[in-house]
């Protein structure tokens, strides 16, 4: 299946092209389609945003769209930076800048007192309307130095408690390697994002097959529409047949 990403962040976007690319999506990205449009993200939930941005996409693409929105909740902060990710200091993708600011905010608190979670809201918009959104969680800690050179975003400072294993599946991160020093596959199988994608799959066939004529390019009105003409058009033949004799 084609599907368009509702992204102009490049790690993102790999990571959702390394995660659904084996399991058959083809997925374009906003700029592989020519559309520049950002919507505005003013909701108050993760959940809220993801929709907001598959819903105004999709409308610009026509090809069913996902939508990520993600961030990083930090328990003492009362949540934040959460839907504030990406502008936690004030600049839209500063990624230094933002892990500079949290480290500040937690600055003398012990490893108990740092736990935070990578949350991550997906939602797939069909042309058509009809949507579901799913969300993926990853909880961990955040240290005090930033190591790894793997990843985007907070990742230099994750601590994730689990770990993708070689034999697949997922254990405790005994090592407690950053998600920014974890191999690709090490982080896809714990990882929020990688979560969320996994519970979209196990719930896409269900879906598509509810919303069927939406996905298939079809509305409802458009097959009976499509089925009346081919109905008149018999019975014009019907007629013809019928004057000709
Ligand atoms: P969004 O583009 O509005 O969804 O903001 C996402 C922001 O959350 C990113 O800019 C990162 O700061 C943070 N974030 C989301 N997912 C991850 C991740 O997997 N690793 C590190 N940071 C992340």
């Amino acid at each position: 299946m084609i599907i368009c990403a509702a992204t102009g962040n490049a790690a993102k976007l790999r990571e959702i092209r390394r995660i659904l690319a084996p399991r058959g999506f083809e997925v374009k990205s906003q700029k592989d389609l020519g559309i520049s449009l950002e919507p505005e993200e003013n909701g108050s939930t993760f959940r809220e945003n993801a929709r907001i941005k598959a819903q105004a996409i999709c409308l610009a693409s026509g090809l069913p769209t996902l939508a990520d929105d993600s961030g990083l909740s930090v328990d003492i902060l009362n949540g934040e930076p959460g839907v504030y990710s990406a502008r936690y200091a004030g600049t839209h993708g500063d990624d230094e800048a933002n892990n500079k600011k949290l480290l500040e905010n937690l600055k003398g608190l012990s490893e108990e007192q740092r736990r935070a979670k990578f949350v991550c809201a997906l939602c797939f918009y069909l042309p058509g309307g009809a949507h579901m959104t799913v969300e993926g969680e990853c909880a961990g800690h955040i240290i005090e130095t930033a190591r790894g050179g793997n990843g985007f975003g907070y990742d230099p400072l994750f601590v994730a408690d689990r770990i993708g294993l070689a034999g697949g599946g997922e254990g405790p991160n005994t090592q407690g390697l950053t998600t920014s020093e974890m191999e690709d596959w090490q982080k896809d199988a714990i990882s929020h994002r990688g979560k969320a994608l996994a519970m979209l799959e196990e719930k896409l066939a269900a879906f598509l097959e509810e919303n069927q004529p939406a996905a298939g390019g079809l509305p409802i009105t458009g097959v009976e529409k499509t089925l009346a003409f081919e109905r008149n058009h018999k019975d014009d033949g019907d007629k013809l047949k019928r004057s000709l004799r």
